[in-house]
Formats: structure tokens, sequence, C-alpha cells
């Protein structure tokens, strides 16, 4: 069975934190699965750590869905969230609609994942009440970064933090069933996580919030071009791919590699007659 926006409120009823992490592709979805990992985003960072895009505007609902798809195959128990693109829910409702049900129809999502608060909220609300679960962003929300200026801490300014708290809440009431703070100071994070219901799930948010996501290439230290200072490097995977193709090359160089291990034998008697043959 599984795992289901049920379950994650539970979870924060019960004060039992939740781990998140973005996936892109079928073999990293399955370890994430296997982990236990409860939610999994098919974020549309995708559009910079795999697809090489300098932002997450370009990302396109044809290449969400792709990976959507490859996601979901690698997954049995986790819940999965497809991230809406850039201009695939701001114009209309209708849009929304349409672009949010093909992540469910064809990508086999359970859960869609958009930004913003109160401007989305009619949207949210028409998506929920047609059955469509969703995950509100707030923030730093990166589809913005050109109105924002920037990849900046959101929420300093009274004025700011209090919109932020507005926002929540209205992702709150149009029925998000949990909110991802990005980049937001911990105090303020802590707040909106004790005025509304649903679970916060942080990135650069602090501690205080009911969930943790990080971007997997981030945290596995495999994307490498910009390290976000609200990243911790688990691994440092990038390493690892070095000195592996590095011995590879080399190896294939010297001709160490393949040895008759890797190699296939054949009836001798065959290659004999082979041989025999003009
Ligand atoms: O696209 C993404 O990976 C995200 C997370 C950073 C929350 O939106």
């Amino acid at each position: 069975m599984r795992i289901s926006i049920h379950d994650i409120q539970q979870m924060r009823k019960q004060g039992e934190r939740i781990p998140m992490l973005t996936a892109y592709d079928y073999p990293t979805a399955r370890l994430l699965d296997e982990m236990g990992v409860p939610i999994i985003l098919v974020g549309d960072s995708l559009g910079q750590v795999v697809l090489g895009y300098d932002s997450t505007i370009p990302v396109t609902m044809e290449e969400m869905l792709h990976h959507t798809r490859a996601v979901v195959r690698g997954t049995k128990r986790a819940l999965v969230v497809g991230d809406m693109p850039f201009m695939s829910y701001q114009s209309d409702v209708a849009t929304a609609m349409r672009n949010a049900g093909r992540f469910l129809k064809e990508g086999g999502a359970q859960a869609v994942k958009l930004e913003g608060g109160q401007t989305v909220a009619v949207t949210v609300q028409s998506l929920v009440g047609s059955g469509i679960p969703v995950m509100g962003h707030l923030g730093l929300t990166p589809q913005s970064v050109h109105q924002l200026g920037g990849y900046k801490v959101q929420g300093k300014s009274p004025k700011a933090a209090a919109q932020l708290l507005r926002d929540a809440q209205a992702l709150e009431q149009a029925g998000a069933f949990a909110i991802v703070l990005e980049s937001v100071p911990s105090p303020l994070s802590r707040l909106v996580t004790e005025r509304v219901s649903v679970p916060t799930i942080g990135i650069g948010a602090g501690v205080h919030c009911d969930g943790q996501v990080q971007v997997l290439y981030d945290m596995m230290g495999l994307f490498t071009d910009f390290v976000p200072r609200h990243v911790k490097q688990y691994a440092r995977l990038a390493d690892v791919f070095r000195e592996a193709v590095g011995r590879y090359v080399q190896e294939v160089r010297e001709g160490t590699f393949p040895t008759a291990k890797e190699s296939f034998a054949m009836d001798e008697s065959v290659l004999a007659e082979l041989a025999a043959t003009p």
C-alpha cells in the first residue's frame, strides 16, 4: 500500500518528522523507496540538476511527466508528488486542472506541488475539490526568481513575514495537504508551523518544520555547479564518479578491461570451422 496524504498528516499529529527527497529517475527512486522515504518529489529542480538549464523556468510538462513516470515505476510505497512546472498552472484554473490531471493520469503521481500562496489559493481549492492532492510551496519560489531578484532568503521584513504567514493560512484553507517552506528564517517557519494544521516541509527553513526536503543530487554531492548554504552533503558522489570513470578510462587504454571474467567464450569447433572457411 502506498503512503497517502492522510498518513503524512498523521505523522505530523504524532510528532513524527517527515523526510522527503527529490528523485528524477527509476534507479534512485527505487533506492529511496527501499529506504522508506515517505514522500518523493519529482521536483522541477530537474531542470538544473539533471537537464542542465540555468533555472527551473524552461522545464516543460512533457519533461516533468517523462521523469515522473520513471520515478513512479521505481516506487511501491512512497507518495510521489509531481512538481507543476512554470506556466502550467499560473494562467487560469482550467489550465491548472488539465495539467495537474495529467500528473495523476499520465504520470502516475499521487499529488502535485505548486508555488505561491494567496494568488494560487483558488486554483488549489479547485484541484483539491477535483480530487487532486496539492502540496504548497512558499518562501523562495524558484519559478519567480526574476520577480524575487535572485535566490534569496524570504520573509525577513515585517511585511514579507506577515504575507508569508497569510499565504500559508490561505493554502491551508484551500485544502493543501502540506506546505514546503524554502529559504525562510527558522523563527518564521516555526511560527508558520505552529499556526497551520498541515505539515510544513522545510528546505533552508530550520529545524522546526514538520519535515525536511533536499534536492537529492545536492545532498549526495553529485550536482556541484553551486551548493546552496542549506545543503548538507551526506556523500560526495561526484568524487566517487571521477575515481571510477578515471580507472575505467585507464584500464580501457592499457587493455586490462575487460578480462576473461567480463568476456564470453564459444565452442572451439565452431570457431575452427569458421576459420577454415575461406
Ligand atoms: O524542485 C524542487 O526540487 C523543489 C524542492 C526544492 C522543494 O521544489
